[in-house]
């Protein structure tokens, strides 16, 4: 009788177990995609990068840009955000970095553009989505070219 009882219990248990990869697996997948740079996105970024942000940075993004001498913070090695980070590369804090409106912790001290609102104000009337969409395809470059 006991017997049956924990039968019962572990296949209730299992049953559990069962409906919960099911519902866990779909979101581990579609979170998966997230560890790596989206190719197409990376790709408009680029484009994005050369125009705006390769006279600082310079197009090796290294740091290197035109006016980055006379700059009197220089201008971060892009390709090493991950590798200051252990490794990781932090895409919502570069996300926030580039669009500049939210400020991070830690970073910043006044000499990197705000391009929330550059982004928004040129080739006028840009809506949020707009704005939101140039930065992350940025936020994708910069995680592809990463050392
Ligand atoms: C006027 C020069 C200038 C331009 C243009 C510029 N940046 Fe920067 N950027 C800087 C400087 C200087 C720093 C370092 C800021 C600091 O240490 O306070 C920086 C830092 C950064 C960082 C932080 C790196 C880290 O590891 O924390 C990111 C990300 C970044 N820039 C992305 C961009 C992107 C993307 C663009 C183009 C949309 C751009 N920058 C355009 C000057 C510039």
């Amino acid at each position: 009788m006991l017997s049956m009882l924990s039968m019962l219990r572990t296949q209730r248990f299992a049953w559990g177990v069962g409906i919960l990869m099911l519902l866990v697996l779909p979101l581990a997948a579609s979170s998966a995609s997230q560890s790596e740079p989206d190719e197409q996105q990376a790709l408009m970024g680029s484009g994005v990068f050369r125009s705006y942000c390769a006279s600082c940075h310079g197009t090796s993004a290294q740091g290197d840009g035109d006016i980055a001498q006379h700059l009197r913070v220089a201008p971060a090695d892009l390709t090493r955000i991950a590798e200051r980070r252990d490794g990781d590369f932090p895409y919502d804090d570069v996300v926030k970095i580039i669009d500049g409106r939210k400020g991070v912790k830690g970073h910043g001290r006044g000499e990197m553009p705000v391009w929330g609102d550059a982004f928004a104000v040129t080739s006028g009337g840009r809506t949020e989505e707009q704005v939101q969409k140039k930065i992350r395809e940025l936020a994708h470059y910069l995680w592809s070219i990463q050392k």
